[in-house]
């Protein structure tokens, strides 16, 4: 449950988050984000085949898995044979890998996914050594044998190598056997992942391989005894945190493989572990087995919001900011300096129920911020200030918030000389923000901005010149503008529109008055065919004026609109007061672009109707589909109550009382 708990501070500002130093440089280009994938260790253990292998790769697929970005399927320890092949190389086991390795790479790449093998720095794999008694002999270990493996791991199309700290031979040196194998790896001729599993970080880790494990290996459980090398998940989210500072993109500490959807993780604490491993950007393993998934397993490993997360390009670890008994606050900077955009995480280590305040200055910001749940997949809207949430014990509350920025081009804040154009992008910047009013949390579609405010639609794909359009823009949604008026007057307003819905529409408000009743945009199949659509505004002062341009009816795309002072918006005409009465009595015939694409598409067009007052003098066109329309739309037109006439374009003259 969330709550909002603090009020009325000051202006909005962002805090710049300085990201965290990583000195060491990767050891190659792999990995920039968190590798994400499958592991055989924590459901299968030792008993892997390649049926069951192939089934899995084949579910990664069809699951949706890979998709979402789990693209690893990484065989664990026990693949080989207990013996190496008559040349000295590592081979598969005969029962249960008939096919042989490099098929199964195959295999595995023709899905489109990327294969990881096990090994050892020492004599023997662990699994073999913690048996000594069925591998008697076995020659699973690399140790003084990296050479010769990273060849035969690159020649089976071996994308990542777990490398594991089992047996080590007497008098060697563990620093200086994982160097040798990550010499050997890049000397292999294929880009191989390195994968340190030396169960603890020390500091030759981050130069000398792709992640490392931090802790000894996870249970099946959210919490072991402070003793056991096996360790449960809340254990290891607190070993992990201390060690934040040395991870970055290509180097990732790694707090070992999901427990998720192995049985004894309730959905709290699945949903904590995907949380914390995603703040701390971790390798996002899963470890289940995902042929008999249930649906709230996969829900978990499939939320989009929290894999963006994990696979933030910045690569900033999150850490702790805040924990007071077990009432946590975690936060993770995304997208890099000066995006304004944050995951956090409230997280509850206790045993009870527990209230945990999120106050928006502890974490850099001050006034309104816009909040995404996600686990509830929702947005909260801009809050202010600050939140609370109550959070079960073992759960945690997974936040995204965004700071409101100022806008990157192509707004340019200026304001707008009238007579002149107003590109629907240009909004107002004025001193505080953008000044536009949007439903959406997201933009959606192929939008400009992605983050906060309302979608920029490139419109290359219909004119190049037309550059960028507001688009998805929604009933209500509003954007305003700073305008200069050179010369009061009345204005003719053209404006470039398209909407693939029928009623839409825009209304124009000078300082919040209306100036216009709303102006139809016509209906076009594609959105992309956009139409000049003409109308006349009330008069507008000289001097400066807030322009507020609200969308009606439903979505529409507006690409510009110009104020002129004349109908044919010629500027010699400039001078000329439109109101003048004319001494032709025969209207000239209608010149609207909006009425003709309107036609071509055989909408049920709207007309522009020329009304005029009973001496003849024109006063203003009409958008409408019949005259029933003109009569309602007449009034915001023309003050003064009277008789009209009113021309339609097929030159019927109608009366009409206002
Ligand atoms: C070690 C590792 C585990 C797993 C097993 C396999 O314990 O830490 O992750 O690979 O070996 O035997």
């Amino acid at each position: 449950m969330f709550g909002i708990r603090y009020a009325g501070w000051a202006v909005l500002a962002l805090a710049s988050f300085a990201a965290v130093s990583v000195q060491a440089q990767p050891i190659n280009n792999l990995v920039k984000t968190p590798p994400m994938g499958w592991n055989s260790w924590n459901v299968f253990h030792e008993n892997i085949n390649e049926k069951q292998i192939k089934e899995i790769a084949d579910v990664m697929v069809s699951s949706g898995m890979r998709d979402a970005g789990y693209i690893y399927l990484n065989l664990d320890d026990n693949w080989m044979a207990k013996k190496r092949d008559g040349n000295g190389n590592l081979t598969h086991d005969p029962d249960r890998f008939p096919s042989r390795m490099k098929a199964l790479g195959a295999y595995i790449h023709s899905k489109g996914l990327k294969f990881g093998v096990y090994g050892d720095r020492g004599l023997r794999t662990c699994h073999h050594y913690n048996n000594s008694n069925q591998f008697p002999g076995s020659e699973s270990g690399s140790y003084m044998k990296e050479e010769r493996d990273a060849k035969t791991f690159a020649s089976w199309g071996v994308d990542y190598l777990k490398y594991d700290n089992c047996e080590p031979a007497s008098g060697s040196n563990q620093q200086k056997d994982y160097e040798r194998m990550r010499d050997a790896l890049l000397n292999s001729g294929r880009d191989i992942v390195f994968s340190i599993c030396a169960w603890g970080y020390q500091d030759w880790m981050p130069k000398t391989g792709n992640l490392w494990r931090t802790t000894g290996d996870i249970a099946n459980a959210w919490k072991a005894s402070a003793t056991d090398w096996f360790r449960g998940v809340a254990d290891i989210i607190e070993e992990n945190e201390k060690h934040y500072a040395n991870a970055g993109p290509g180097h990732w500490n790694d707090p070992d493989m999901l427990q998720v959807g192995n049985g004894k993780l309730t959905d709290n604490e699945a949903r904590s572990q995907m949380t914390m491993w995603a703040i701390m950007a971790a390798p996002l393993l899963t470890g289940n087995d995902i042929r008999k998934m249930s649906a709230s397993t996969k829900e978990i490993y499939m939320n989009a919001d929290m894999i963006a997360v994990d696979q933030d390009s910045a690569g900033v670890p999150g850490h702790r900011i805040k924990n007071d008994n077990g009432k946590q606050v975690w936060i993770r900077p995304l997208g890099g300096e000066g995006s304004g955009k944050m995951a956090v995480a409230l997280y509850n280590s206790s045993e009870s129920e527990q209230t945990i305040d999120l106050n928006f200055e502890d974490i850099g910001y001050t006034g309104e911020v816009m909040v995404r749940d996600v686990w509830q997949k929702k947005d909260l809207g801009m809050v202010k200030d600050g939140l609370y949430s109550n959070v079960a014990p073992h759960h945690v509350t997974f936040l995204i918030v965004t700071a409101k920025l100022d806008p990157p081009e192509p707004f340019s804040g200026k304001a707008v000389d009238l007579p002149g154009t107003i590109q629907a992008e240009n909004f107002d910047k004025g001193s505080s923000g953008l000044a536009y009013s949007d439903k959406d949390s997201e933009n959606q579609g192929k939008v400009y901005r992605t983050d906060v405010g309302v979608d920029i639609v490139q419109v290359d794909s219909v004119d190049a010149s037309k550059g960028y359009a507001v688009g998805y823009t929604n009933a209500e949604e509003w954007m305003k503008y700073s305008v200069n008026v050179k010369k009061a007057g009345k204005y003719y307003v053209f404006a470039s529109v398209a909407s693939g819905l029928e009623k839409s529409g825009f209304r124009l408000f000078i300082d919040d008055k209306a100036v216009t009743d709303t102006i139809l945009i016509p209906q076009v199949p594609d959105w992309n065919t956009y139409s000049e659509i003409s109308t006349e505004t009330a008069s507008i002062d000289a001097g400066s004026h807030m322009l507020k341009l609200q969308i009606t009816g439903s979505y529409a795309n507006i690409d510009w609109i110009k104020f002129c002072t004349n109908e044919k918006c010629e500027e010699e005409n400039e001078e000329k007061p439109v109101t003048d009465t004319p001494k032709d009595k025969t209207p000239a015939a209608d010149k609207s672009l909006g009425l003709a694409t309107s036609l071509r598409y055989g909408v049920q067009p709207m007309q522009a109707f020329r009304v005029h007052s009973m001496n003849g003098a024109f006063v203003g066109t009409v958008y409408a589909s019949s005259i029933q329309e003109v009569q309602m739309k007449i009034r915001t037109l023309v003050p003064e109550r009277g008789v009209y006439l009113v021309r339609s374009k097929n030159g019927m003259t109608f009366q009409v009382r206002r």
